[in-house]
């Protein structure tokens, strides 16, 4: 699906005059602007972006609009994101979205016993805020499922994926995926594919988010097939 020119432009141009615009209607909240070959320097919100918002922010009791009070605004789509005031286009260093991850003070996200972003997620968030905070997305790209290792593939999908959720403190479902040893559990008995392919007898992970995509669907299941290395 590719939303016309106009939209990506009227978006980018309402984006440089103030943050303050997103009741512009004339932003395409719902529909990212897809492009087919991914840009190693664009910072995709679809792609990167809204998954880690998902597993580190929006997850159960949290920024996941249910029970909502007005201090956790809900973050689980672009327009959550975008009317939640958190983040100003173009200029995260105004942007309260890395002030909360970034500042030691009492509002730091995520609260205790969460663990922290890490380094290299902030820089992702801010670079994606500086570069327009938009609804972008992109198909295949780095799309390779040649070489999958562990180390050079699948560690890097549940971090993006799965590991706000499935940390060694947030152990949601006692689920440790922040080592070998908690992934390879759940290669071995099913649920890894079972759950991120939404099979009936599976919770759908990520939990409350969209499905992977498909391309890291099948790294996952070759990485599995051919044994679940710790390479
Ligand atoms: C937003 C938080 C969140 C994210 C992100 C998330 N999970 Fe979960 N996960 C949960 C919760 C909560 C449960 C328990 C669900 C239940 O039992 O109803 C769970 C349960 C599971 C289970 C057991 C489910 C079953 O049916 O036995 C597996 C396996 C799992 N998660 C894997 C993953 C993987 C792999 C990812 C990344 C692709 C992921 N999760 C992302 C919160 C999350």
């Amino acid at each position: 699906m590719k939303t016309t020119k106009f939209v990506g432009i009227a978006a980018l141009s309402c984006a440089i005059v103030v943050a303050g615009c997103k009741h512009n209607t004339l932003i395409d909240l719902t529909n990212p602007t897809v492009t087919v070959d991914c840009d190693p320097d664009t910072v995709y919100f679809q792609n990167d972006v809204l998954p880690l918002l998902i597993s580190n922010c929006a997850m159960s009791g949290c920024h996941d609009g249910i029970g909502r009070i007005d201090e956790k605004a809900p973050l689980s789509s672009y327009e959550d994101v975008m009317s939640s005031g958190y983040v100003k286009a173009f200029d995260a260093n105004d942007s309260k979205l890395i002030e909360a991850v970034t500042d030691g003070g009492e509002d730091f996200m995520p609260p205790s016993p969460n663990e922290p972003l890490s380094n290299a997620q902030i820089a992702l968030l801010e670079k994606w805020i500086n570069q327009g905070a938009r609804n972008n997305a992109c198909e295949g790209g780095d799309c390779d499922t040649t070489a999958v290792t562990y180390s050079g593939k699948i560690v890097k999908i549940i971090d993006t994926y799965c590991l706000g959720c499935h940390n060694s403190t947030t152990t949601s479902s006692g689920i440790d995926l922040s080592s070998y040893s908690g992934v390879a559990d759940i290669a071995a008995d099913g649920s890894f594919l079972g759950t991120i392919m939404f099979e009936s007898g599976y919770v759908g992970m990520p939990y409350n988010g969209n499905p992977i995509p498909d391309c890291k669907i099948d790294e996952i299941r070759i990485w599995i097939e051919n044994g679940y290395l710790n390479d």
